[in-house]
């Protein structure tokens, strides 16, 4: 069982190194970790964010675990030698088209949201993001108009295929929980999400047993922060979807909490294939400083397990020690506590 792991920049590297000492506490036999420079830390050291050389390892495993990539020294390399090529290489490159990012209140934490605990308590969603197409990957460019203004712009498209297997992996993902999916979309303003909604629906039609609502973002964006015990599965595109779910990690209490997984069609000898990172960033603001909580990373390590590996006991075991130790107490600084890093990392391998 090879998994790659790429740490990548700031907090990143923080954050994962205490996932790798949780998945080495384990003690799983026949699992070999192969490390590889992504992001300005890659760019530094070679030239590129993504080199091809990082792109072979993680090809060749049978999952993917990521730190965070960005390092606001390099926003003003032009864009293909940015740090966030690098992760959103790895998903159109590895064809990672499915994000499932759950949000879960965790049980003791209902006051550390940024909700009435009351609401926080009812939050149990999963949000399917798309992550291979959308505004994210279509042509784009800052150019000069005729009169000599300039001007921004980015192409905003899915093509019927895109949104057809992605609906599927949010309605397979309904019937899997509470049988309730949410389409969030624009509709009331962009063809690309008229289209989007139309699919849904035309893919619906397999799925009898799912409650199917559509929802506009703005809405959504609302409904999350007033009722968001009333979302089950969310399936949304990519920039929705990104951004839906930092809000998402606010109402469970913070971002340091969130995991994900990305996932393609690839199957390997265990499981699917995939990539596992925290939803957050390099958070330059804290980096160096040991304030990273490092369980969305952690937990991201149990979805790896999970998903690519077929190991849910162990899955299983990392995230009843992850809820225990909140349950607890052991919170780190974003959730106004004070333990460390590490400590983090030394109290979940202490619970396991
Ligand atoms: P961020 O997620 O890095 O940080 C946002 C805020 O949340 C900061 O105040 C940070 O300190 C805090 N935070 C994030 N993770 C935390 C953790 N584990 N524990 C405690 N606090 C945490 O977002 P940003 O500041 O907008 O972006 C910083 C850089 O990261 C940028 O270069 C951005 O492009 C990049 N980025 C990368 C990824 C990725 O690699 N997948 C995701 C998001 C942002
Ligand atoms: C995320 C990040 C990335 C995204 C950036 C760094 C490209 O915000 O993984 O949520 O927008 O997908
Ligand atoms: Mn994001």
């Amino acid at each position: 069982m090879k998994i790659a792991v790429l740490p990548g920049d700031g907090i990143g590297q923080e954050v994962t190194r205490e996932a790798v000492r949780v998945l080495d506490a384990l003690g799983l036999p026949g699992l070999s970790l192969e490390y590889a420079d992504v992001g300005a830390t890659a760019w530094r050291a070679h030239g590129h964010p993504l080199p091809p050389a990082t792109l072979e390892i993680a090809r060749a495993s049978d999952a993917i675990l990521f730190g965070a990539v960005g390092d606001f020294d390099c926003d003003h390399l032009e864009r293909h030698l940015r740090p966030e090529q690098a992760i959103l290489g790895l998903r159109s490159e590895l064809t990672l088209f499915a994000n499932l990012r759950p949000a879960k209140t965790f049980d003791g934490l209902e006051a550390m949201s940024a909700l009435k605990p009351e609401i926080a308590r009812q939050i149990d969603m999963l949000i399917v993001r798309e992550l291979n197409g959308d505004v994210y990957f279509g042509d784009k460019a800052i150019d000069t108009l005729p009169d000599g203004r300039r001007r921004g712009w980015d192409m905003m498209s899915y093509t019927e295929d895109e949104v057809r297997r992605i609906a599927h992996v949010g309605f397979r993902a309904a019937q899997g929980r509470n049988g309730r999916l949410c389409s969030v979309d624009k509709a009331n303003v962009l063809e690309t999400s008229q289209l989007w909604r139309d699919v849904v629906i035309e893919v619906a039609a397999e799925y009898p047993d799912v409650a199917l609502e559509h929802m506009y973002v703005d809405n959504a964006a609302m409904q999350l922060v007033k009722d968001p015990g009333r979302f089950d599965v969310i399936v949304t595109g990519n920039l929705f979807g990104d951004i839906l779910s930092d809000q998402a990690s606010m109402c469970v209490g913070s971002i340091g909490l969130l995991a994900s997984a990305a996932l393609g069609d690839r199957q390997t000898d265990y499981g699917t294939f995939g990539l596992y990172e925290p939803i957050h960033g390099s958070a330059p603001d804290i980096a160096g400083q040991g304030k990273a909580n490092p369980t969305a990373t952690i937990l991201s390590a149990a979805m790896l397990l999970r998903h690519s590996l077929g190991l849910e006991r162990q899955a299983a075991r990392i995230e009843a020690a992850v809820a225990r130790i909140l349950a607890e107490g052991v919170l780190g600084w974003d959730l106004g506590g004070t333990a460390a890093t590490a400590q983090i990392g030394d109290a979940v391998i202490a619970r396991l």
